[in-house]
């Protein structure tokens, strides 16, 4: 089975004078890994469940492979689903339930009994055949959800949140073999997590939603280099943020006070910056945390953060420092260095030049509201 491309057209849903999804258009191609990333009641599972046909739009219309399917019913749609809320079905075994979309298409006995096997040894449970869901964990029943979603292999998967019941471990596993499920069967995928790790590291692309609208949609790459609002920048892996005073720009870098007398200057810029902010204009500075470096206290150079060690912790494969800013309102910066066994570890309140890479740096307009 091939993947089919999904158009959403100006999709958008009332519930009476609520809108749970405002006007969301996006162009899916075939065999395309998208995730709809958002906090909760951002209109995720309401999108979702319409592209599926188990809710009605109140505008817009949906194509999937070339047909509008607005009106058609969820049955005849092709699509593989797995809600948020895994709803197997409780009188069906294990087996059963994963063989039933088989079974409704007419698939041999014999045919469906090893595909059901396969899928039991794809999501790792092999000896559950003749359980029945009230016997089984949330993370057993969300992978028999998942089983039972891809074993017709259908053109068009939607998930919804399908590994939110997992321990890490296991959740990452799952996360390869959806995504070389995918890859194999060339499969669309629309893929509804409120983890942002877990949109990176599968998608092709990620549409941030925010309160039902669409409000950034990009390569993972694209989302965590460029955010285009300090809410993604925010959303999309771990960022500090730091309120300054816009100051002016020369020669294409932005320059930026902090507190009385911290005076720093960077080229990075949101794409709405240049047209909304005016000199004097109170504004947020976003820096990454692995961007960051550390210096003895005067031994920054330009564009230093002077501030003080108030801990530092051991995190793996990198060290996490606290540090304290000397200016404005002594925000904590959040500094990540990458372990490598051999530095001199900071004393506490040790100080020191917190480092910014200037293209590390990120300038937004302060957001009314
Ligand atoms: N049947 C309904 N009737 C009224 N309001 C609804 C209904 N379903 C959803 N909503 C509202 O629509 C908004 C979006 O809900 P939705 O379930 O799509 O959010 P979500 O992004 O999936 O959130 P979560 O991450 O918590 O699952 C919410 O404010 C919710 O309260
Ligand atoms: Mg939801």
């Amino acid at each position: 089975m091939i993947g089919a491309p999904v158009f959403i057209d100006r999709i958008g849903k009332a519930y009476g004078s609520q809108t749970a999804v405002g006007a969301v258009t996006l162009d899916i191609s075939a065999g395309e890994f998208l995730s709809i990333l958002g906090p909760s009641g951002s209109g995720k599972t309401t999108l979702l469940t319409m592209i599926a046909g188990f809710e009605s739009p109140s505008a817009g219309r949906i194509i999937i492979g070339g047909r509008d399917v607005t009106a058609v019913s969820p049955d005849r749609r092709n699509i593989g689903m797995v809600f948020q809320r895994y709803a197997l079905f409780p009188h069906l075994t294990v087996a059963e339930n994963i063989g039933f979309p088989l079974r409704m298409r007419g698939i041999r006995k014999d045919l469906r009994a090893e595909r059901v096997s396969r899928a039991l040894d794809l999501v790792q449970l092999p000896d559950y055949a003749k359980r029945y869901p009230h016997e089984l964990s949330g993370g057993q029943q969300q992978r028999v959800a998942v089983a039972r979603a891809m074993v017709f292999e259908p053109p068009v998967l939607l998930m919804d949140e399908p590994l939110g019941a997992l321990d890490k471990k296991l959740r990452e596993s799952m996360q390869i073999e959806i995504k070389q499920l995918q890859r194999r069967l060339g499969a669309t995928v629309i893929y509804v997590t409120h983890d942002q790790e877990e949109a990176l590291t599968m998608s092709d692309r990620i549409a941030v939603m925010a309160k039902g609208q669409l409000v950034q949609l990009g390569s993972p790459a694209d989302l965590y280099c460029n955010p285009e609002s300090a809410f993604v920048a925010d959303f999309i892996g771990k960022m500090n943020f730091l309120t300054g005073e816009f100051l002016g720009k020369t020669a294409g870098r932005h320059t930026i006070r902090l507190g009385d007398d911290v005076v720093i200057d960077t080229p990075g810029a949101a794409h709405n910056f240049e047209g909304s902010a005016k000199i004097g204009d109170r504004v947020r500075l976003a820096l990454r945390p692995e961007r960051l470096g550390l210096a003895a206290r005067g031994a920054g150079g330009q564009n230093a953060l002077p501030g003080r060690i108030e801990t530092s912790v051991f995190a793996g494969s990198f060290d996490l420092h606290l540090v304290r800013t000397d200016f404005g309102s002594g925000e904590i910066i959040q500094v990540q260095i990458p372990a490598d066994g051999k530095r001199e570890p900071f004393a506490m309140g040790a100080l020191v030049d917190v480092v910014a890479e200037r293209d590390g740096l990120r300038l937004f307009t302060v957001e009314e509201g």
